[in-house]
């Protein structure tokens, strides 16, 4: 039999106290007793998190827990509650000054690794353009206060309505990514939708392999961006968009071979590829892309900085050529963003279960976000570390594989991870490494609300992203009446 639901606003309303709509701020902080479990075995080897996998500005308080930007980790999570992502905004600034530094006026923040207005206008006013790979992410820049001529815009399948914006709001840069939208330049420009005319760099494929995951290699011969360097489809275009019937002013070359990359020599063999074509051309401009690698678990080597990064490239341009005044610029998003901010969870379960294997069980800990916060460990195999804030130093001998809350047995954050032997539900567990590509590509899969944003800086935080709520859920849903079928 079917109980009858009621509808009355007293019913909804109850529902709504209990999603923490209209309620004071949810403090997800009580932590329940601890159920006794068998914890499995330990490794005695696994030591505290690595200090240099965290931002720069973080302190290890008296007590042993977690400061960053002079703010107690724990009581942010206690007020904003769980899941947030943490931001150091001296990290953010000192690596995007670094940047700028390093390559001069034209290296651009590839805002796809994290993108909100504060990050758009902290980048901005830091000296860096931004890169922009869509309709949403230009839009967003703009609405932050970055001018036009400071964006760059990228895409591999740019629509018509993303170009006309561009025009219209006279861009910085166009990166051209294919013949079909030299056509559509075409046909805008000539329908008057530009002035002055675009600034354009060629974005050419040098059929480099970045030794990365092949879902973030770029450079590869078979790959959807850019005009293949080895067919001569690169120097086609530029043929094409600087003859005198061109809708753009081209002003150089740009190529990204792939993201997450350590071994240096990949943009160097790049520049070796690239080097006869930048002279040919005689093009005042070659943009490297991003790509430079960070380390996410202790175990992974430390990264080159980007001064290194730029030492580099400007040491392989030179050796191959390329004359000094040819500006050298690049795109960073991970080595700006990633370390600079982690993701406090609450932990909810803990869960021991059997194997057959000679790892005799495993410990789910599972955590009250997931995949739709961090879709890096399903989509590309990442690992990352987790640690317990309030105890930083701690030994982590317990192994444990931490879970997401979401319907799938793929949504695990951390599958080898290590934690102090006394962790419990209730306590705040971190990842670091989690501000590149995490908040960009969340979901809200499994009608899981997109965590909040925090900045800490000089013993203070604020908001710059709030939490979804359960009437964001519904903001898209519409009640459209029924359209009659079109009859031919
Ligand atoms: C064209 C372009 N530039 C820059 C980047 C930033 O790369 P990373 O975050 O690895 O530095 C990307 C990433 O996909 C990209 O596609």
């Amino acid at each position: 039999m079917m109980t009858a639901v009621s509808t009355s606003t007293a019913f909804w309303r109850q529902i709504d106290r209990r999603m923490g709509i209209d309620a004071p701020a949810m403090v997800d902080g009580a932590v329940p007793a601890s159920r006794s479990f068998d914890r499995g075995p330990t490794d005695r080897g696994v030591g505290p998190v690595p200090l240099r996998l965290l931002p720069d500005t973080t302190e290890v308080l008296p007590d042993d827990s977690l400061s960053i930007g002079g703010v107690d980790v724990t009581s942010v999570a206690e007020a904003v509650g769980t899941p947030v992502f943490i931001y150091d905004e001296e990290h953010l600034r000192s690596r995007c000054r670094e940047a700028r530094r390093a390559f001069g006026d034209g290296v651009a923040f590839a805002s796809k690794s994290f993108l909100c207005r504060a990050m758009a206008r902290l980048a901005h006013h830091e000296g860096m353009m931004i890169d922009v790979a869509s309709g949403g992410e230009l839009y967003v820049a703009l609405r932050s206060g970055v001018p036009a001529e400071r964006l760059v815009l990228h895409g591999s399948n740019k629509s018509t309505k993303e170009l006309a914006l561009a025009l219209s709001i006279g861009i910085g840069r166009i990166v051209v990514d294919s013949f079909d939208e030299i056509e559509r330049l075409n046909r805008l420009v000539a329908r008057g939708g530009s002035t002055p005319r675009p600034r354009a760099l060629v974005r050419v494929n040098p059929g480099v392999d970045a030794n990365t995951n092949a879902s973030i290699a770029t450079g590869r011969e078979d790959s959807k961006f850019g005009f293949s360097l080895a067919s001569g489809a690169a120097a086609e275009a530029v043929d094409l968009l600087s003859s005198g019937h061109s809708p753009v002013d081209l002003v150089g070359l740009h190529t990204h071979i792939g993201s997450q990359i350590f071994e240096l020599s990949a943009f160097s063999d790049t520049i070796d590829l690239l080097a006869p074509l930048v002279m040919k051309t005689q093009l005042a401009e070659l943009c490297v892309g991003g790509g430079l690698g960070v380390a996410y678990t202790g175990d992974q080597e430390a990264p080159v900085s980007i001064t290194e990064w730029a030492a580099v490239v400007r040491d392989a341009c030179r050796r191959a050529g390329i004359a000094d005044s040819v500006r050298i610029t690049a795109e960073p998003g991970r080595a700006i963003t990633a370390t600079a901010a982690i993701t406090c969870y609450r932990i909810g379960a803990i869960k021991t279960v059997p194997l057959s294997s000679v790892v005799r069980v495993r410990t789910y800990v599972s955590v009250d976000g997931g995949m739709s916060d961090n879709p890096r460990p399903a989509l590309y195999d990442s690992c990352y570390e987790a640690f317990l804030p309030r105890t930083v130093s701690a030994l982590r001998p317990f192994p444990v594989t931490v879970a997401g809350k979401h319907c799938e047995s793929g949504d695990l954050l951390v599958k080898s991870g290590h934690l102090p032997q006394d962790v419990v539900v209730g306590d705040l567990l971190a990842t670091p490494v989690t501000g590149a590509y995490g908040y960009a590509m969340a979901s809200n899969y499994n009608k899981l609300l997109r965590p909040p944003v925090v900045f800490v800086g000089d013993g203070r935080y604020r908001s710059v992203t709030r939490r979804e709520t359960v009437e964001d859920l519904l903001g898209l849903d519409v009640d459209e009446p029924v359209l009659p079928h079109c009859l031919p």
